[in-house]
């Protein structure tokens, strides 16, 4: 990974580095475009082979056939595009976490405004401890915000602020037995390549995600996988070509499976970098071992923030996945602003975000996160606490 050859890098979850071969199978695609086409019956087999072999890949890690999996270029796109081709009735109820990503939330209120419905919230920002106590807490706050009226319900699988994951499986089985039985659309741009997905996004009626983040692909890709309850009622919502289930003028109807989603013309070269990053991860074990790694660093840089005054983990106990979100106080306990420390330690070569909802810093680990460089952070934060002491 070139990226991580000049910097302590902690932004996974905003953006994976891409490692040497995903660049290489990236470049060698474009090649193989320009050599056997660009257009031309030469290049269609090398196409289709590339699109559908990821398909599949991605389809192993989901659970799910492949058939249930649309491409789309990002988490967004992979939320909204099936959104909006469902059958909404006014009135119709609208369950939101309140830890959800704003950008797809900004999705929903203007789906609710178009469509007369309503948007309820579901509190999942203040389940702070362990997975015992989360899923319980949250199966008793569905329950008691279900309604008659509620046709969807949205929850991350690994909320992007405070590092928790939610039991997406259960609230799938909750759901099911509920009058109604709400969709569940999850937003997974924290878990694909982070998490073990396959329960949650079989279970899940649009589990969508993004190659660019956890997966360590190229940005601009992304997969969703829908359920077959859901394609059996959604329309197409951006209809082009490759909506079509035959091609040319006149041809007809829409896929019946998740390609009723997909529009047009993509890079192919993406989908190539993509299946190389995927390959790359498969190589480091499988999704459970993966996730244990990566605990083990984040569990590393938790249990170090535990032990600095001034410092506060979101989370009261050790993370589930790879996120770790924190406040920093200095030594008299006023609070540090986020932005200036992200500042300060990005002079020093070292990469982490703030968040705005709770105000705060996230430092990620992946998997190629070493010992060495959580310690390094850790003393970095150190040294900017002295600091700010005067
Ligand atoms: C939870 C969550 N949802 C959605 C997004 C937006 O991702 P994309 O740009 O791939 O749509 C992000 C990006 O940070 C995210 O963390």
């Amino acid at each position: 990974m070139p990226a991580l050859g000049n910097k302590l890098y902690f932004n996974f979850g905003g953006q994976g580095p891409l490692p040497s071969p995903s660049l290489a199978a990236i470049s060698a695609s474009f090649a193989t475009i320009q050599e056997l086409g660009p257009f031309s019956d030469a290049v269609w087999p090398y196409v289709n082979r590339t699109v559908s072999g990821l398909r599949q890949r991605l389809a192993a890690w989901f659970g799910v056939v492949p058939e249930r999996v649309a491409f789309t270029e990002n988490v967004t796109s992979g939320c909204v595009l099936p959104l909006w081709g469902l059958p909404w009735e006014p009135g119709d109820e609208l369950l939101v976490g309140d830890a959800e990503h704003y950008g797809v939330v900004a999705a929903l209120e203007e789906l609710a405004r178009r469509h007369q419905l309503r948007i309820t919230s579901l509190a999942v920002a203040d389940l702070t401890g362990d997975a015992a106590a989360t899923a319980a807490a949250v199966s008793e706050r569905l329950e008691a915000a279900l309604s008659p009226r509620t046709r969807l319900v949205v929850l991350s699988h690994l909320l992007w602020n405070t590092g928790q994951t939610m039991p997406i499986a259960a609230v799938a089985a909750q759901l099911a037995g509920h009058a109604r039985h709400p969709w569940l659309l999850v937003d997974a741009a924290q878990s694909l390549g982070s998490l073990p997905v396959a329960e949650a996004a079989a279970a899940a009626d649009i589990y969508a995600c993004t190659g660019h983040k956890w997966c360590c692909g190229p940005e601009g890709l992304g997969a969703v996988a829908l359920s077959e309850r859901l394609l059996e009622v959604s329309s197409p919502t951006l209809i082009g070509w490759r909506t079509l289930e035959h091609d040319g003028p006149g041809a007809g109807g829409y896929h019946r499976d998740a390609r009723r989603f997909e529009v047009a013309t993509s890079c192919t070269p993406l989908f190539a970098g993509l299946n190389q990053s995927l390959q790359l991860l498969e190589a480091e074990g499988d999704a459970h071992g993966r996730l244990a790694a990566i605990r083990k660093r984040s569990g590393q840089l938790w249990e170090g923030l535990q032990r600095m005054p001034g410092l506060h983990t979101l989370l009261e106990v050790p993370p589930p996945a790879g996120l770790v979100s924190f406040t920093m106080a200095d030594a008299k306990g006023v609070p540090l602003d986020p932005a200036a420390v992200v500042k300060q330690l990005g002079d020093r070569g070292t990469w982490l975000r703030t968040l705005e909802s709770p105000r705060c810093l996230r430092a990620c680990t992946h998997l190629v996160s070493t010992a060495d460089e959580v310690e390094r952070l850790l003393t970095q934060l150190a040294e900017l606490i002295q600091l700010s002491a005067g």
